[in-house]
This record gives C-alpha cells, structure tokens and sequence, in this order.
C-alpha cells in the first residue's frame, strides 16, 4: 500500500475534533461500549488509538490505570494536557506498529479498548493481521478486549460523495478508492480475523445509527469533511480543495438533511466487538 504505508502528516486537532466530531466521545454514544468493558478498580487497561483522551475521561474514573496509545502527536499532546495522573499517561505510538512495542505488548493489560479508531489503523492491509496480533499479545490471559469502529457500509454517502469530487478533479476511481483512509469490515471479516489471531470471541455486531452533526460554526458537515476526510482532500491540489468542499456539501445537501429542522445527519455504521484470550 503506497499512500497509506507511512502516516505522513498529523491531521488531527483537539480543537477542530471538538467541532466536527464531539459526538464520537460522548458518554451517550459510546455507552454500549463502556458497559462491555465492565469496569474494575484494579483493571489496567490500553486504550488503543486514545485520541485527546476524552473518551478515557469516560471510564478514567473507574479503573486503576490507564495508558492511552495514538499515532497523533497533538492528540497525545493535548490528552496529556487535560488528562495525564498517576493512573493516566498517553503516548505516541503508531499501532500500526504496536507489535514493535515490546513494553506495551508484555501480556500484562486486563483490557483493552478502542473506539473509533480501528477503521484508520487497520486501513493498512500489510500491518491488519500483526496489529490485531498484537493487541492479543498485551492481553494478561482471561483478559479482554472490546472496541467500536466504523462497520461496512458507514458513512456510505459522505464516502461517495468524497470519491466523486476527486473523480470530477481527473483523479482516477482507483487512485481516489486508494486516498481513502478507512477500512470498514464486515461482522463476519472481524469475527474471523480475531479468531485466527486467537481470541475467544463474545460477541461482533453492526449497528445502523444515524448521528447528527454538529452546529458548531466550525463544525457541521463541511468541518467534518475537512477533518475526517483530509486525506481523500490531500489528493487534490491546494487551491482545489475549497471547492472540493463546497461541492461535497451541495451534493449531499438533501441527503443528509432533515426537513423538519433541518438538521444533519450522518449514516453512521458501528462495529462492536468483545473478544477474550483465553
Ligand atoms: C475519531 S478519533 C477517535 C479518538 C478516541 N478514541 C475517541 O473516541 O475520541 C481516531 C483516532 O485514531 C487515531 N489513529 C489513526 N491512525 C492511527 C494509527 N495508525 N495508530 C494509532 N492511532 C491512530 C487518530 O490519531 C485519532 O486520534
């Protein structure tokens, strides 16, 4: 894989995550996935792709502790900022790569989580097997691991729209599907590939579960767009990517929106795990 192999540039921002996607951390949307983490005391718990530590802030109180892992410097900056204890600290990792990471992957971890952040690590093909290898390996036995991520068919139509604006610039169908940076695997690809790295699976399921937007100023659909869909944008030149972004919002204007309030919605699609290693 070309453009995906290296992360080249850091695209996250606390601020512009905060805008476009505070929806994705909150307590609301992520409480199915909190109660199958099931939260002890003494739990140590991994959280992989931690973002700016906000979702950890949600079950940072009930556990023992905590080491949040992301390949965002100024994710792992700001998670630091807010949220670093005696029971929280956060590093850069690329996991990607986690199984590189001998002190993290010491089968020493009660549990461990992830939201919304699997469908961006496990983009890359040649690294899928070893990362979810690798997350097995942290686990003490009898520990487990739970996550959400983005599942077949998610965000289908902003997806759609985003190939079409490159396509529309003389990009070809192949390069813009190659620019994407998400894999969103099916229920049954998840089940099996957990199996063949050894997990005893609990339970995988999709859910279909519409999100509204932001109406923050710098939020909505366009900074969602800029945000979530930088790297399809990067394909484009600078001076292109404006109207890139205008033409994605005219185009899925009435998709997204609901007559009656005129509010935006999102076709979210989650892929929830719980896995044990046994
Ligand atoms: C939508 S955010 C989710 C953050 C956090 N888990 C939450 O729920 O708010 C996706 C996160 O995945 C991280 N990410 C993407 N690719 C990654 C990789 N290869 N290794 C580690 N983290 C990665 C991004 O930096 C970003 O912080």
């Amino acid at each position: 894989m070309s453009t995906n192999a290296q992360m080249k540039k850091d695209n996250w921002s606390e601020e512009a995550y905060a805008a476009s996607a505070s929806f994705v951390y909150s307590a609301k949307i992520v409480g199915k996935l909190l109660n199958s983490l099931k939260p002890e005391p003494t739990d140590k718990v991994l959280d992989i792709g931690c973002g700016d530590g906000k979702f950890t802030a949600n079950f940072l109180p009930a556990i023992g502790s905590v080491l949040g892992i992301d390949a965002s410097e100024s994710m792992i900056e700001s998670a630091n900022k807010d949220y670093a204890s005696e029971k929280a600290s956060f590093r850069v990792v690329d996991c990607r790569f986690l199984e590189q990471e001998t002190s993290i992957v010491d089968g020493s971890w009660d549990k461990v989580i992830s939201n919304a952040a699997l469908h961006w690590i496990l983009r890359d093909e040649s690294t899928r097997m070893s990362t979810l290898r690798a997350i097995y390996g942290c686990l003490k036995p009898g520990g487990t691991y739970v996550f959400e991520m983005g599942g077949h068919g998610n965000v289908a139509e902003v997806k759609t729209a985003l190939l079409y604006a490159l396509v529309q610039q003389g990009i070809t169908v192949e390069q813009a599907r190659e620019t994407s940076p998400w894999f969103f695997p099916s229920d049954d690809w998840m089940r099996s590939a957990l199996e063949k790295v050894g997990f005893q699976v609990e339970n995988v399921e999709l859910e279909y579960r519409p999100t509204k937007l932001t109406s923050d100023a710098k939020g909505g659909l366009e900074g969602w767009v800029r945000l979530m869909g930088a790297q399809f944008l990067e394909a484009l030149h600078e001076e292109k990517r404006d109207a890139a972004v205008k033409q994605i919002g005219d185009i899925l204007q009435t998709v997204v929106t609901r007559v009656e309030d005129g509010s935006q919605w999102l076709g979210y699609v989650r892929l929830r795990g719980i896995a044990k290693k046994i």
